[in-house]
């Protein structure tokens, strides 16, 4: 593997109290985790105080949006200057319920990266193709739009991560397969060495993210492109979150 892994959980606006939160935290906090992996947690905005005030140092912990630029007259919005004040590291970008629940576009994605990365935020950047698209034989033309939407404008390729999460892998319990990931993370990585760099192609920590889950994560990891994984439904789970965890060496 080029790197360490990162493993991003990212509970949805459903998913959530202060008290499950609570116990969560406290599963994290005395979770076994190997020491190579990086560990990254993207509660929901409401809890990311909390969370950060009683986490362990050990992990890290993402906002699963931010906004487009500097902090302003923005009702509802949260910015970058906001989530690191309150020790946030990281921010999830272009997650696929932004872009096709929301609709974010690609520009509009794009732009709140390169603000955040040069505000010294990491990014977790996230593509993906839907149902119809892999249907239609364009896995990797949307892939690589995205991927350049990205590219096109962010300052350094330092602190980003890129999540591959094919929209039908979501939530949907549907996982692709070792070879469907990794297919896609190889052609990513290609993609990078050829209109980015040898260096940042080889550096940059591709994860995988879909229906992720404590039994798939083993037969997942062992592909030679799979840095890590972006996890949802079982990142609620302490123990099963740490067995994906460990799964990434
Ligand atoms: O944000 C993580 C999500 O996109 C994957 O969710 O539940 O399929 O692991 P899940």
């Amino acid at each position: 593997k080029p790197c360490r892994a990162v493993i991003a959980m990212a509970g949805s606006g459903k998913n959530g109290t202060k008290d499950s939160i609570t116990k969560l935290v406290s599963d994290l906090n005395s979770a076994k985790l190997e020491t190579d992996v990086d560990v990254v947690v993207a509660p929901p905005f409401v809890y990311l105080d909390q969370v950060n005030a009683t986490l362990t140092d050990r992990i890290e912990v993402s906002a699963q949006n931010s906004w487009i630029g500097k902090g302003g007259a923005f009702t509802g919005e949260i910015s970058v200057e906001q989530l690191k004040d309150i020790g946030c590291k990281w921010v999830i970008l272009g997650h696929s319920e932004r872009r096709h629940v929301i609709g974010e576009d690609d520009q509009f994605i794009g732009k709140k990266a390169a603000y955040a990365l040069n505000e010294g935020l990491g990014v977790i950047a996230c593509i993906g193709e839907l149902l119809e698209e892999r249907e239609a034989g364009k896995t990797f033309d949307v892939c690589f739009q995205q991927l350049k939407s990205f590219a096109d404008v962010v300052p350094s390729w330092d602190n980003i991560v890129i999540a591959y999460e094919p929209v039908w892998a979501i939530g949907t319990g549907k996982v692709a397969t070792p070879q469907q990931a990794q297919e896609v993370h190889v052609a990513v990585r290609d993609w990078l060495k050829k209109n980015v760099s040898e260096e940042v192609a080889s550096k940059t920590r591709i994860i995988y993210g879909g229906s992720v889950n404590g039994s798939n994560c083993v037969e997942l990891a062992k592909q030679e492109d799979i840095d890590g994984f972006l996890v949802g439904g079982a990142s609620l789970k302490g123990p099963e979150f740490a067995t994906i965890v460990n799964s990434v060496i």
